[in-house]
């Protein structure tokens, strides 16, 4: 039986237990939407202190949808580009190069705050060729484990709503032009998101909230060279794959409301 460690994160770095238990209660699911093999043996090593997670039960097909088209925008770059790089940035404790199947000549890199990796060292087993880098993308460090030669992916998945404005265009500018072709992808939420992020009990308990939300004006002007690819609602999405059949007209019609149309957006942008 593998030993249990302890896990004492707070502020954003915390919110990865929210996304892990997501995909755990999904994978025990009689019909899961992701059906994560890892989920469950990584979960069952932590011990941790953050109460209320089962407040987030309501979300996991939300949750594990949006991890699920990320898998496969992952995988279409995978086999577009298996010599190219793949920078998971804000991995969290998350299995995504186990899942998506890394071709020995791509290069994949997983990034987050020193704090996250240091756990996520002790629980994941990971193979050599999956290079482990800590530092926080608002900082320069992680990106001298970047290659400027090869196309690039980044996929950031719950991670942008909680970086400052300016670091995400950094970000987004740094890759853009320090690789010869880059993808994008990553979800982001509607600026009303971020005042309802204040009044979360389980976000107020570890001290984060939501710092960024999505403007597609300032996004296009701010990035003239991208070229947007998909621009998809969750609630489209889970509406179609929520594996309770009785609920999908209910989601579907939440989608219809406005707010929720965009309140969480998958997006994928390529140079060119
Ligand atoms: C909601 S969790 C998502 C984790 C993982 N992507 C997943 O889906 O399970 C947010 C993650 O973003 C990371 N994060 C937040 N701010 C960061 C920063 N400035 N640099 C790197 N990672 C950051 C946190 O440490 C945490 O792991």
């Amino acid at each position: 039986m593998p030993s249990t460690e302890k896990v004492d994160l707070r502020g954003a770095a915390a919110t990865l237990l929210m996304t892990l238990y997501m995909r755990r209660l999904d994978a025990r699911s009689r019909r899961p939407i992701l059906g994560d093999p890892w989920a469950e043996p990584v979960w069952d090593r932590i011990e941790h202190d953050v109460h209320g997670l089962w407040q987030f039960t309501g979300d996991v097909s939300t949750i594990v949808c949006r991890a699920a088209i990320l898998d496969g925008w992952t995988r279409e770059f995978l086999s577009a580009e298996p010599a190219g790089q793949v920078l998971h940035l804000g991995c969290g404790l998350d299995s995504r190069p186990l899942r998506v199947g890394v071709p020995s000549t791509c290069r994949w890199v997983d990034v987050d705050q020193p704090e996250v990796m240091e756990v996520r060292r002790r629980l994941y087993d990971l193979p050599d060729s999956i290079e482990q880098v800590a530092g926080s993308v608002t900082d320069d460090g992680w990106w001298s484990a970047v290659d400027p030669t090869l196309p690039t992916l980044v996929v950031a998945e719950g991670l942008f709503m909680y970086v400052p404005a300016e670091a995400v265009h950094a970000t987004v500018d740094r890759v853009v032009s320090g690789t010869p072709a880059a993808t994008l992808a990553f979800d982001a939420v509607a600026p009303w998101t971020v005042r309802a992020s204040r009044w979360t009990p389980t976000f107020r308990a570890v001290g984060t909230e939501f710092r960024w939300s999505w403007n597609p004006a300032e996004f296009a002007h701010r990035h003239p060279s991208l070229t947007e690819r998909d621009d998809i609602s969750i609630y489209d999405e889970v509406s179609l794959r929520e594996p309770r059949v009785w609920l999908r007209p209910l989601l579907s019609a939440a989608g219809h409301v406005p707010a929720m149309q965009d309140a969480m957006r998958l997006h994928r942008f390529t140079t060119g």
